[in-house]
């Protein structure tokens, strides 16, 4: 062992790391090689690339910013109506959907330290009377594009070390809620060490160097590593239909999106809502050096986001949900390159152990984590198409314990959109209202559909009501 401490001790000084070896003598045997393996494991070559994106973050690149072209709403009023564009290119959706050449892509990796929830997010029973979890809303709505469409797309989820386990146990324990289980694949994305202010790796444990998920931009490397880009290409899929976990009114496979997307022939394709509040902490699509980009709210000023175009409304309006569609090839080509996208650094608190070999939980951020983001793909593309879509309609994410975006605050908004489709079609307020996404979508399809009208409508309403 005496020659395996040496070769690490060399290693770790060529990179001015060596305190990672401070609790060695303390180590038993399968401790120290636990730490062997995970210092054999970094890839320190990614150190210099760390402390560009903490120098970033000190003193962000100067952005030259333009307001982007988005394909906007067509009827901004509920139930409203996309873009005439996107509309006439739903047909295409439909084709790419019933022809099987769709993926559904979910990221669920993150540690929803935000929402306080012990789990991962995509269990968390957020149906207002039906107590159903976000996986099983997904699910069911993937059903529905199986049942018009006659083929189901794979769904792809994106996990990570902390939650992996749980995610998959909780699919299984629920029969993957009616979803094929070969229609279902997981897969684990990478993870980033974290730097003190000194530039010093964390350790969380004296054997054992604290990993973060590495952000969702960590999907490009990790659909590639783990075989899912050659998964998808041999399932015939040419289109990847991309969302996050916390958005409970998302479509997971929107045809007009879709359409919109292959008629473009968009590398990467994105939606966003209208801001209407300056102060709204959403990243912007806008044109950054004239390239398609996603602008993080951080990085605007409060002149930016105030400013006003012709007609009073804000110029920099287009607040992406993070709902993405992107071409398999597109995918394919940037893994093909090797280059990962950029890292992005964060002040943050992260648990460190002191020279005791003591936990210490900080109580203000000591360190930087590090992530990508998958909007960097924009400026990688040749082109890209933006769709708004209505807010109320699309982008419903649980993101907080409370407020708008935890628990209560998500269901009154679902229950006041939902409402308001039974007032249109029915004249009908009920106290309380819940849609099977296996059933229905939006509130233009509720309408169309014509269901009969409640049998008492002073009653909470579950629909159909032939479910029950
Ligand atoms: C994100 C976007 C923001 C957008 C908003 C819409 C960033 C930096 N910002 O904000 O522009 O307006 O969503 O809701 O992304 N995830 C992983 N692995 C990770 C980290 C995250 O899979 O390592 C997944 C999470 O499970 C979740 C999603 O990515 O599904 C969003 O992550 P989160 O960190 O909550 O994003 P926001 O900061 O809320």
């Amino acid at each position: 062992m005496a020659d395996d401490l040496k070769r690490l001790d060399d290693l770790l000084a060529k990179y001015g790391q060596q305190h990672v070896l401070a609790h060695w003598g303390k180590l038993n045997a399968a401790q120290q090689r636990a730490l062997k393996e995970q210092i054999g494991l970094a890839d320190f070559s990614r150190l210099d690339e760390m402390h560009r994106a903490i120098a970033e973050l000190k003193n962000p690149p100067r952005r030259d910013i333009t307001p982007a072209p988005v394909v906007e709403l067509d009827i901004p009023n509920f139930p409203y109506a996309p873009g005439r564009e996107a509309a006439a290119a739903a047909k295409v959706g439909e084709d790419a959907l019933l022809a099987g050449e769709v993926a559904c892509l979910l990221v669920a990796g993150g540690q929803g330290t935000r929402l306080g929830f012990d789990g991962p997010k995509g269990c968390y029973p957020v149906m207002p009377l039906s107590g159903m979890t976000l996986f099983e809303v997904f699910a069911r709505k993937l059903l529905r594009v199986g049942k018009v469409y006659g083929k189901t797309p794979p769904l792809y989820v994106m996990v990570s070390r902390q939650n992996e386990q749980a995610t998959r146990a909780f699919f299984e324990k629920n029969k993957f809620f009616g979803l094929k289980d070969a229609d279902v694949s997981f897969f684990a994305q990478g993870e980033m060490p974290a730097l003190d202010t000194d530039g010093k790796l964390i350790l969380e444990a004296p054997d054992r160097l604290f990993l973060g998920p590495d952000g969702h931009g960590g999907v490009l490397s990790a659909l590639h590593k783990t075989g899912m880009l050659a998964n998808m290409r041999k399932r015939g899929v040419a289109h990847i239909s991309y969302f996050q976990v916390d958005n409970l009114q998302v479509p997971v496979a929107d045809t007009a999106f879709l359409g919109l997307h292959i008629t473009r022939r968009a590398d990467v394709s994105l939606k966003v809502v209208r801001k209407t509040d300056p102060a709204e902490r959403v990243g912007i699509f806008c044109l950054d050096h004239g390239k398609p980009s996603v602008v993080e709210y951080t990085e605007f000023s409060d002149e930016q986001s105030r400013q006003r175009a012709a007609g009073g409304r804000l110029a920099f309006w287009a607040g992406s949900i993070a709902v993405h569609a992107f071409s398999l090839a597109f995918l394919e080509s940037l893994a093909g390159r090797g280059a990962d996208l950029p890292l992005h650094a964060a002040f943050k608190k992260v648990p460190f152990i002191d020279a005791t070999g003591r936990l210490v939980e900080p109580a203000s951020p000591n360190a930087y984590k590090f992530e990508r983001f998958v909007f960097d793909t924009l400026p990688l593309a040749k082109t890209v198409a933006a769709l708004e879509v209505a807010r109320d309609e699309q982008f419903l994410p649980l993101k907080n314990p409370d407020g708008p975006f935890g628990p209560e605050g998500v269901r009154n908004s679902y229950q006041r959109y939902w409402r308001a489709a039974a007032k249109l079609a029915w004249r009908l307020d009920p106290p309380a209202i819940e849609v099977d996404p296996l059933w229905c979508e939006n509130a233009r399809e509720f309408i169309a559909l014509d269901p009969p009208p409640p049998r008492d409508a002073s009653k909470p309403l579950r629909l159909p009501e032939s479910n029950k």
